[in-house]
């Protein structure tokens, strides 16, 4: 009888995943809330043919050496800046990822995120939550109009152009920032070429969605936070590390910028006493912009069928590495 390949799945996923991924293989599945440690990594790659991953599992050189016999790794999500890309293609292992599933999901929440902080809505929450509402107040809570406002996108992928969509039913003026021009995209929406620095200078709004690479880590660094407008807001939904979080929380304290609302953080998670939690002027939710229920059931049904692919030696449907196609 053949023998089912052996697969580690790092954490539980959607049953739409999982069963896909349980009906051809042998799966041993980390059943902890918290993701697996290293060494539980460390220790279980050597005997698996696949690992199904999620962004929260450091799938460095080290675990892929350790992977003898992987044939296959399979992320639960679009970004994979915690895997060594490099080590897996070098290896002959194709990295399987979840692009274009979360686009909608992950741009609703950013215009959410972008609401949140400009109408103040956490803050008129913990006001009602706190028995502080007591009349209308001509002057209570005022935010800033989000309507007619300039919004300056930082990365036109896949999500920066679904929130450019959503930001021209607020009349915006939309700028983007994006190493590759989109000529395209500018005649389609409207939405036109800035330098960087131009377009910190003069959006109402700065939204972030780059990927974590080593050239866009800190790319919002002090300089880039004080080249904002005092009225700014930042809105950060791609990844932690992409702001330097010391120079926000001056950024904020000191009012460079008006308010951030943050669904990613550096750290993350947060501790519950770091200093960006005190700041009225700053929303922080933990990483959810693609948590919604069939969002999270499509990523869980493609990473499986990565995984699946990869064990049959066939392509990827999404691949993170395809390089290693034409190193093989
Ligand atoms: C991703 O997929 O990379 C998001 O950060 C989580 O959905």
């Amino acid at each position: 009888m053949e023998t089912k390949p052996l697969v580690f799945v790092t954490r539980r996923i959607p049953e739409e995943g999982l069963n896909l991924v349980r009906e051809a293989c042998t799966v041993r599945l980390w059943e902890g809330e918290l993701p697996p440690p290293k060494d539980v990594l460390l220790r279980e790659v050597p005997a698996c043919d696949g690992l199904l991953s999620l962004l929260t599992d450091p799938i460095d050189a080290e675990v892929i050496a350790a992977g003898v016999r992987l044939r296959v790794i399979s992320q639960m999500a679009v970004g994979v800046d915690n895997i060594d890309l490099r080590a897996a293609t070098a290896r002959g292992i194709p990295v399987g990822h979840t692009p274009g599933v979360l686009t909608e999901a992950t741009a609703d929440f950013t215009f959410a995120l972008l609401m949140a902080a400009a109408r103040r809505i956490p803050e008129g929450v913990d006001y009602v939550r706190a028995g502080k509402w007591r009349t209308w107040e001509p002057m209570g809570l005022l935010g800033v109009d989000v309507w007619g406002a300039t919004l300056g996108i930082v990365g036109l992928g896949r999500i920066g152009t679904a929130v450019a969509r959503r930001a021209r039913g607020f009349a915006m003026r939309i700028l983007y920032y994006d190493p590759t021009r989109r000529p395209e995209l500018e005649a389609e929406l409207g939405v036109e070429y800035a330098e960087l620095e131009d377009l910190l200078a003069q959006a109402d709004f700065v939204t972030l969605h780059c990927p974590l690479t080593p050239q866009t880590r800190h790319l919002i660094n002090e300089a880039a936070l004080r080249r904002m407008k005092p009225t700014a807001i930042l809105v950060n939904a791609a990844r932690g590390p992409v702001v330097d979080t010391g120079a926000l929380i001056r950024a904020l304290s000191e009012g460079w910028i008006r308010a951030a609302a943050l669904d990613v953080t550096d750290p993350e998670p947060l501790p519950p006493d770091h200093p960006l939690l005190s700041l009225p002027n700053c929303v922080v939710v933990p990483h959810i912009a693609s948590a919604t229920v069939s969002t999270r059931n499509r990523m869980a049904r493609i990473a499986a069928e990565n995984l699946l692919a990869g064990l049959r030696g066939q392509r990827l449907p999404y691949c993170a590495n395809p390089e290693v196609y034409r190193e093989l």
